[in-house]
């Protein structure tokens, strides 16, 4: 593959060596001072059109350890500010030669047609609702390194799913590897017409996360919520905030995830996201890793300069 725009289209295998080639980069990324040379002399540009702390700064540190020139495109003080289109900011950005482009953006599908429009690498850091491909693969590296596979595993994807990228590109992942993948949320959070696609659906917290293994919670996206419904703080969190008692409904030996970025006591309190069955901090710690195995699968598929 020349380009990462989604987990949808991989395949068993292709994610499982993915996911091998990011477990030996764990080692690797924690050594700062034994930089690589798979991407010396490559330029890497990274151009977000909307805010991001983890995915942009891990992409940031996995190009800078692989050896390329890892240049941040400002996009607030850019001429996308003047009005110029994503296909002519493609299009100027194409023209300065770079070998990778790793894009987030505020609309689906906006980086399929990037792709189409440059000649070398992109990477999808988020589109809209639609995909998070690196998000779902430094969940299940986690998900791997914790419970020592996938298949068989019962995750939980709790709260705001239809609005989430994050949740699509792991439901996609997932039900690839064989885990049951259960989405709980408020009936008006979850994405129309589900059923029927493997999916089980709950809107009770107590029975989504009886006997799960994994609890994945998500963020309230009030950004892309156009005012249709915005549940109350306080209620949303008696309902559907994990706190412990209702992370007691899991498996004894559940685990906590969360991409970030979060809101406590929204949709988890203090105690279950910094406490012991919480994973949150290690999934940043893979992202470098599987950011890294990612810029090194493509590597191969770069330009010919
Ligand atoms: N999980 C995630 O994508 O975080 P950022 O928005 O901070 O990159």
């Amino acid at each position: 593959h020349r380009h990462l725009l989604g987990i949808e289209g991989l395949s068993a295998l292709d994610l499982t060596a993915l996911l091998d080639l990011a477990d030996e980069q764990v080692e690797v990324s924690r050594q700062v001072e034994k930089k690589k040379s798979t991407l010396r002399g490559r330029t890497q540009i990274n151009l977000f059109f909307e805010p991001s702390t983890r995915t942009q700064s891990s992409f940031e540190i996995a190009g800078k350890r692989l050896g390329a020139d890892v240049m941040n495109m400002s996009v607030a003080s850019s001429s996308v500010k003047k009005g110029e289109t994503l296909v002519d900011t493609a299009a100027t950005l194409n023209a300065m030669r770079p070998d990778l482009i790793i894009v987030r953006h505020h609309a689906a599908g906006a980086v399929h047609l990037l792709a189409q429009k440059v000649d070398c690498s992109v990477v999808n850091a988020g589109d809209g609702a639609h995909e998070h491909p690196t998000q779902a693969l430094l969940d299940a590296l986690t998900i791997r390194r914790n419970k020592g596979g996938i298949e068989g595993l019962t995750v939980a994807i709790c709260g705001d799913i239809v609005h989430s990228r994050v949740a699509r590109s792991n439901m996609l992942l997932l039900a690839t590897l064989g885990a049951r993948v259960r989405l709980v949320a408020p009936s008006t959070l979850l994405p129309p017409g589900i059923e029927g696609l493997g999916f089980e659906t709950f809107t009770d917290m107590r029975r989504g996360l009886d006997g799960a293994d994994i609890v994945m919670m998500l963020r309230l996206q009030r950004e892309r919520m156009n005012g249709s419904f915005v549940p109350s703080t306080k209620e949303y969190f008696r309902f559907y905030g994990l706190d412990q008692e209702k992370l007691s409904w899991a498996k004894p030996d559940a685990l906590v995830m969360h991409p970030g970025p979060m809101n406590r006591g929204v949709e988890i309190s203090s105690e279950v996201a910094d406490g012991a069955q919480s994973l949150i901090r290690e999934q940043v710690e893979m992202g470098v890793a599987v950011r890294m195995a990612v810029l090194e699968a493509l590597a191969s598929h770069l330009p010919n300069r």
